[in-house]
């Protein structure tokens, strides 16, 4: 992925995103509550009853379509000029009339061009089933409004009436996309893949760009258009960014889990679906002789991609650290199970996985009812950097993760009054950015001098602060 890019628009668009902190009235507290994720979750756009009308009925310059946004209205207005312009899920279908397409479908063996496949067109457009498609619909609208917001045949009119509230659209079928759980299933079913969409190892192989999501950074870049202000928590809830986070990389585990665990989409013939391991495990020269001891696991075995549980352990470690210790432990049986170490004969990878999936959704549920506070900002960040001080981001996707994290939660601390460390920390990301910027010759060592350097502009800026 081109990161140096993800982070220069990063940067950009993080001005833009200001949520209100405020202390809420009980009345708003009670809506939050309401608001709260349903124990049964919502229908993915694509899987909808529902007919999907396309991007045309949205963009008039009175509905999305305005050039600016407007002073005075709950929305900015201009949602669908921001999408056409900026936003990249307007171009994902016509990636798929490209050369890079041509290629993967040529060595896939498609029957099809990669636009007429249903594989491809299940990510890289809205692609409900055809008979719930109306009559202005467009499958080169690519991800289209309906393909986050939900098929619009039972909103399109009753959305826009004064009577509408955010529950009653729901009712009627928009997606909660205001959901940090759902919508952390909504992208996460794209970018890393759900039970029935995934860019398999196969897909990688015939030059298909390999994936890495953070939902904090993506929805930063992607840019939003839409602004999470005190009239946006009125409507749809409370909003904790730091939370939508956490709950993003829990998602993102529980997802890999899921996958490695499911006994069709897990194997691929003789072998395991290589695409929840990490890709540099094999994709190295064997001169490199850089391996060290990680996770309990000996020399010369295909390791789990564990960017995301890195993370999750250590956002864990500072928010519920009683269940701390149970999950690393949990985290390094199953690694230790899929190496086949000493001890682990006999146990089952999958049951591991299992096990560990349900713990991380015990995780999901305390995350959802926890507000994150600047203090669990400063914590979760020294936690991230002593992870890799402890030789924990050896592998590129880990390092590349905590980049992104270390980013996001630097945003926050701005956003929450703490601009000075933010600003010395912004400065030293560019420099850590360099040692990302080739996911074949990452040096972990240079990675982790880095990481160092930050942890003394941090304690520098707190010694300052006292
Ligand atoms: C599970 C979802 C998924 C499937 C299936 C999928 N893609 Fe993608 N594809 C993505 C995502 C997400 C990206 C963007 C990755 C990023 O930038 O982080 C992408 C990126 C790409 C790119 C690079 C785009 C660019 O802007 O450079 C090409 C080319 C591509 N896909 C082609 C295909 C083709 C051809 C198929 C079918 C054989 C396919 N994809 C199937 C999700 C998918
Ligand atoms: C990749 C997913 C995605 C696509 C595509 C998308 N949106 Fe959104 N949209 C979101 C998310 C996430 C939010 C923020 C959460 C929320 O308010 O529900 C949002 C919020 C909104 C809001 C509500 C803002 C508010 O203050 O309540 C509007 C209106 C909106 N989008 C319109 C559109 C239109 C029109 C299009 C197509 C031109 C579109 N969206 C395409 C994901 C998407
Ligand atoms: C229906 C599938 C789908 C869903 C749902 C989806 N995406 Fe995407 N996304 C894609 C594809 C495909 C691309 C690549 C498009 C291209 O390269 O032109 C992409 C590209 C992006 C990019 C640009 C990445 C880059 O390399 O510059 C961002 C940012 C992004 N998505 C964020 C999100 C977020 C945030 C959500 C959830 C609110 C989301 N996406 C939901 C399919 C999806
Ligand atoms: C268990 C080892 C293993 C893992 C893990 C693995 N791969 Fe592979 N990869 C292979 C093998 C084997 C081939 C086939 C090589 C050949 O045909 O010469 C391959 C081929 C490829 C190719 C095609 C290279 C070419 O010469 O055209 C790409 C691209 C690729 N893998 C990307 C990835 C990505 C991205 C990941 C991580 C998501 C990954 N691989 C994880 C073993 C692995």
């Amino acid at each position: 992925m081109k990161l140096a890019h993800v982070i220069h628009d990063f940067f950009q668009h993080c001005s833009h995103r200001r949520a209100s902190y405020r202390t809420f009235s009980l009345p708003l507290l009670l809506l939050a509550l309401l608001a709260a994720p349903a124990a049964n979750s919502a229908v993915m756009p694509q899987d909808s009853t529902h007919q999907s009308l396309g991007v045309v009925n949205c963009a008039s310059s009175m509905c999305h379509g305005a050039i600016s946004p407007w002073k005075d209205s709950h929305i900015l207005h201009n949602e669908y000029s921001t999408w056409l312009r900026l936003d990249k899920h307007a171009e994902a279908y016509n990636v798929l009339l490209g050369d890079d397409s041509k290629r993967i479908a040529r060595k896939l063996g498609l029957a099809k061009p990669a636009s007429q496949e249903k594989i491809c067109l299940d990510c890289h457009a809205h692609n409900p089933a055809p008979e719930k498609r109306g009559e202005r619909f467009s499958l080169s609208d690519g991800v289209s409004c309906e393909g986050c917001h939900g098929p619009a045949e039972q909103w399109i009119k009753t959305h826009t009436k004064a009577t509408a509230t955010h529950a009653s659209n729901l009712r009627d079928g928009l997606y909660p996309t205001d959901r940090p759980v759902e919508v952390a299933k909504l992208c996460l079913s794209c970018h890393l893949g759900n039970e029935k969409k995934l860019v398999t190892h196969r897909l990688m192989g015939a030059g298909h760009p390999r994936l890495a999501f953070d939902l904090d950074t993506f929805s930063a870049i992607q840019p939003p258009h839409y602004r999470i202000d005190k009239d946006w928590q009125e409507r749809k809830g409370d909003y904790d960014g730091v939370r939508l986070w956490a709950i993003g990389q829990a998602m993102a585990v529980r997802t890999q889990l899921a996958t490695l665990a499911d006994p069709v989409q897990g194997r691929d013939g003789l072998f395991p679906e290589l695409v929840v391991f990490d890709c540099h495990a094999c994709h190295h020269p064997m001169s490199d002789k850089k391996w060290q001891p990680r996770q309990g696991t000996g020399p010369g075995h295909i390791r789990l991609n564990d960017s995301n549980l890195l993370m999750l352990r250590n956002i864990v470690r500072v928010v519920n650290p009683a269940r701390a210790a149970a999950l690393s432990a949990q985290i390094q049986r199953l690694h230790k199970s899929i190496a086949g170490e000493t001890g682990m004969q006999g146990s089952d990878p999958l049951a591991e996985a299992r096990k560990l999936s349900a713990m991380v959704d015990e995780q999901i549920v305390f995350f959802e009812k926890r507000h994150f506070s600047g203090a669990d900002l400063h914590a979760i960040l020294r936690q991230l950097i002593d992870e890799g001080l402890a030789n924990g981001y050896t592998d590129y996707a880990g390092a590349e993760q905590a980049f992104m994290a270390i980013a996001s939660v630097a945003n926050y601390l701005q956003k929450t009054g703490d601009p000075g460390v933010a600003r010395d920390i912004n400065l030293r990301l560019a420099a850590m950015r360099k040692t990302l910027s080739n996911d074949e010759h990452y040096q972990p060592a240079q990675f982790k001098a880095e990481l160092q350097k930050l942890r003394l502009v941090i304690a520098g800026s707190a010694a300052r602060a006292q």
